[in-house]
């Protein structure tokens, strides 16, 4: 789906929502995210930490977690949001998981505006690297 097709403005609300929904004790931070689906479907998730701090699962990770229970398609749009509306760049970690539910058309929300996955995450190593290896290793 083009850019200018995908409602930015219901994404980030339904990202905002799923923020007041975060468990965040340790750092104070919550984070919602929101993804729409080439089933037209907008699959949510919030942050959920640990006291053993490391354990901490992203937005992201909640929403895919939601996109493959419910069997809604690939991922054409994200976007992680705080309690204000505001769109988050969304972590290193979290841009590989993206790209794996989406491929490298997904765009992302962002502070800067909606952008492709693949300029936030250059030279993706994907499953296609997989499948090169088998190729060329037999
Ligand atoms: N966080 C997310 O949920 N998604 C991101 O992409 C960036 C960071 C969360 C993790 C942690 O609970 C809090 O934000 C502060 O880093």
């Amino acid at each position: 789906m083009e850019n200018d097709k995908i409602d930015w403005e219901n994404l980030r609300m339904k990202a905002q929502e799923a923020a007041t929904m975060a468990y965040a004790p340790y750092s104070n931070f919550p984070v919602g995210a929101a993804g729409l689906t080439d089933s037209g479907e907008v699959v949510t998730g919030c942050n959920v930490e640990n006291a053993s701090i490391g354990l901490t699962l992203c937005a992201e990770c909640g929403m895919i977690s939601d996109l493959h229970r419910r069997k809604a398609g690939r991922l054409i749009a994200a976007v992680a949001s705080n309690p204000e509306g505001e769109a988050l760049a969304p972590c290193g970690r979290c841009r590989q998981i993206l790209i794996e539910a989406g491929g490298k058309e997904l765009i992302v929300d962002g502070p800067g505006g909606p952008k492709s996955i693949v300029d936030l995450l250059a030279d993706p190593f994907t499953v296609d690297d997989l499948n090169e290896r088998d190729r060329t290793n037999p």
